[in-house]
């Protein structure tokens, strides 16, 4: 049998604590699929005294992450920290310096500093794997990236952040603001130490970069990301999505288009009957297209301890049995810078907006969006109260361009009640 691969694992919070369980309890598993050993040579975190549910005491300590990344007794470094900086940043490079392959789960690390760690790692002839990063339990990287390579990709699209998709769904199914569904999902322990990072779309974001760059041969650009979160989104959104057959998505789509590579994050209203419109709760989707696959859906648990770890221990099966690749999927020196290019693609807008209570008001709006050559398709108003009424306007398809337009007219009147509310309706 070869010798065994001997990991650091650094970062022991649901993550970390989940690859050193399946590690434990499935040896023999692992050992006959892969014909080797894997022996944890040594952990690192934060804390040593929390009590982890597991015993930890028969592994080596090291407090500093980079001590662990550059052990000699490491021949994979597992960087389970996370943050886009610091200690997750300086421990992968220096375990890429000192000979070891790199498995992360840090979205955030490779989204904004991808290319700099995938140029580090071929120079140093060692290995970035990170399919925990991306959707959590599904293997998209690993499909994209291989099961995929014979393919020109056309489009990614997906939900990728379980928090923001399981706030929506309450939204939806229990009639809950969306100030109660957040208060429901941090009681759930759902939501990052820093929730934006979830509601602002950041998240999927990050995730959307990393498999853009796969997909479409290009630099991660995460700053290229028309990136918009849900905390706009009410219960009256929700519902008069569902009125017109609809769901609102926080929606990843990233597409090569003549004019560049057009990158959003942003609340959408998909088909209620589409798989993306179908989807509850915290799970995640990614549907890809490609010239030869045609269409391909991707479904499952998006985070959690059990997911990320099938995904973690994925990359270092693959380690182990000597499969390395370039970071993502093509030499780092072949990416391109990709030219950013604003979503031109004409679509259908839902608008949602509070108009001064007086006469004209909606005469004004309805000439400002035909000004900008924007047709209305269904108009309602709904709820007065004192002094505003809720409006609600789904356009015909327009440019993004041709609506922001009138949405900057629209501020310069009298007649508009804070900045509007617009959502892209996309047919799928
Ligand atoms: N917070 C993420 C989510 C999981 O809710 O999907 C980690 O990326």
């Amino acid at each position: 049998m070869t010798a065994p691969l001997r990991l650091g694992i650094a970062g022991l919070g649901t993550v970390g604590i989940g690859v050193v369980k399946i590690i434990r309890q499935k040896a023999e598993l692992l050992r006959a699929r892969i014909g080797r050993e894997f022996v944890i040579s040594a952990v690192s975190a934060r804390n040593r005294d929390t009590d982890r549910g597991v015993a930890l005491a028969g592994y080596e300590w090291e407090d500093d992450p980079v001590a662990l990344a550059t052990r000699d007794d490491v021949d994979v470094y597992l960087e389970l920290i996370g943050g886009t900086e610091g200690a997750a940043k300086a421990s992968v490079e220096a375990a890429l310096r000192a000979g070891k392959d790199v498995v992360t789960a840090n979205k955030a690390m490779l989204a904004i500093h991808g290319q700099a760690l995938a140029e580090e790692a071929e120079a140093a002839g060692r290995a970035i794997r990170y399919e925990a990063a991306v959707a959590g339990g599904i293997p998209v990287i690993k499909a994209l990236t291989e099961g995929l390579a014979g393919n020109e990709i056309s489009r990614v699209m997906g939900v990728m952040n379980g928090t923001c998709n399981y706030i929506l769904t309450r939204m939806e199914k229990a009639g809950l603001s969306y100030d109660a569904a957040f208060a429901e999902a941090d009681g759930l322990g759902y939501l990052e130490a820093d929730p934006t990072l979830d509601v602002g779309g950041i998240d999927a974001g990050h995730k959307l970069a990393i498999l853009s760059a796969i997909a479409f041969g290009a630099r991660p650009d995460f700053d290229g990301i028309e990136l918009e979160g849900i905390e706009r989104v009410t219960i009256e959104d929700i519902r008069a999505a569902a009125d017109m057959g609809f769901r609102i998505k926080l929606l990843g789509v990233a597409q090569r288009t003549g004019r560049g590579l057009e990158q959003r994050m942003q609340p959408c209203l998909v088909p209620a009957n589409s798989p993306l419109g179908q989807l509850e709760g915290g799970t995640n989707m990614v549907v890809i297209e490609g010239d030869a696959v045609e269409q391909i859906v991707l479904r499952g648990p998006g985070a959690g301890e059990g997911p990320t770890a099938s995904a973690v221990m994925g990359d270092v099966c693959d380690l182990a049995r000597g499969l390395r690749q370039p970071t993502f999927g093509q030499p780092a020196d072949t990416l391109q810078e990709a030219t950013r290019a604003r979503s031109e693609l004409p679509a259908p807008f839902y608008l949602r907006m509070a108009l001064l209570d007086k006469p004209g008001a909606l005469a004004k709006i309805a000439t400002i969006l035909g000004n900008s050559g924007v047709s209305i398709d269904r108009m309602r108003q709904y709820g007065h109260d004192d002094t505003t009424a809720p409006v609600l306007i789904v356009t015909h398809r327009t440019s993004r361009v041709a609506l922001d337009e009138a949405l900057t007219a629209m501020a310069q009147t009298d007649v508009v009640a804070g900045a509007p509310v617009a959502l892209r309706i996309e047919h799928l």
